[in-house]
């Protein structure tokens, strides 16, 4: 089962809340995830890396979509979750989608 929230009440207030290239903490429903902006698309995924359970808002994204864990430098794709450097499983990755009235992120419950 899943669940779709709405962050935000408009297309434009949600791309001035983040800016691009910027891991941003949210907080959806009574969980914290980590959003990323890349030119005008969204990705959202869980704000806690898989391996060893560092922060990934204090990570950083490169240019070919990855985010980069600063612990060990784990990489994983912000789209599939898929782990591209590093042993362990993949990211936990969520759909999300701007619309005219927000931000609509869907996650599993929990
Ligand atoms: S905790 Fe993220 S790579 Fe080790």
């Amino acid at each position: 089962m899943t669940k779709t929230y709405t962050l935000g009440n408009s297309k434009s207030q949600i791309e001035a809340m983040i800016p691009k290239l910027v891991i941003k903490k949210v907080k959806v429903g009574d969980r914290s995830i980590a959003l990323v902006r890349i030119k005008d698309d969204f990705f959202a995924f869980n704000s806690t890396c898989p391996h060893r359970g560092a922060s990934l808002i204090e990570g950083s994204i490169n240019g070919i979509g990855e985010v980069i864990c600063p612990l060990h430098s784990y990489r994983f794709d912000i789209k599939t979750g898929q782990v591209k450097s590093g042993s362990c499983g993949d990211l936990e990755v969520f759909h999300c989608e701007l619309s005219e009235d927000g931000l609509k992120i869907t996650l599993p419950d929990q």
